[in-house]
């Protein structure tokens, strides 16, 4: 797989920490790679350019933000006869109970709304709370969503990492070696 674009939104990070490890082994297998920011910036070269194009998000309230799901939109004609991956990265992944949720929600109903692309995977990973990151507001509704979910009794610690560096690393491997 010679050239890869990575087009992602992150909202409080996690994601960027995520396609920065997926561009280091996309390149460790000799492949280039350009990732993106879409609320920051665009791909350097035309959609066609690319063997591989990964879009991916954070999830927030259910949802994708909202610049990778304009990507889409936008060259969804070019991206028909592309090799087109998606990904995201959520809170739910990292509970057993609600990964086939967060599977059927996040990506394959994501996926749904573009039967002419014919994705080639779907990577769900897990992401991560760090409380620090949050504006008050946020951080008092995240925090008792979380707690609702933790055994009775328990404390919300200050940092929860769902991320998978083994299951990410994979699937990006795998994605570069086809
Ligand atoms: C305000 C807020 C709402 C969230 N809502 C969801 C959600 O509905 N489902 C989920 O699985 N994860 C949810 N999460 C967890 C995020 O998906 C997780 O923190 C992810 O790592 C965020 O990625 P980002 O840092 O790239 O934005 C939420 C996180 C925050 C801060």
């Amino acid at each position: 797989m010679g050239h890869i674009a990575i087009c992602y939104r992150s909202r409080y990070g996690t994601t960027t920490e995520i396609v920065k490890e997926m561009v280091k082994v996309a390149e460790e297998a000799g492949a280039k790679v350009d990732a993106v920011d879409l609320k920051e910036g665009s791909l350097p070269s035309p959609i066609t350019d690319y063997d591989l194009v990964i879009v991916g998000s954070g999830i927030q309230a259910g949802r994708w933000t909202k610049e990778p799901l304009e990507f889409i939109d936008r060259h969804r004609d070019k991206l028909s006869t592309s090799k087109v991956a998606l990904f995201v990265v959520c809170g739910d992944a990292g509970s057993p109970e609600y990964c086939d949720h967060a599977q059927s929600e996040y990506l394959d109903k994501i996926a749904a709304q573009y039967p002419e692309i014919a994705f080639v995977s779907t990577g769900l990973f897990g992401g991560m709370f760090d409380f620090k990151r949050y504006n008050f507001v946020t951080r008092a509704l995240v925090k008792k969503i979380v707690k609702a979910r933790l055994p009775e009794g328990a404390e919300v610690p200050d940092v929860m990492d769902f991320r998978d560096w083994n299951q990410i690393r994979g699937w990006i491997s795998g994605l570069v070696q086809n």
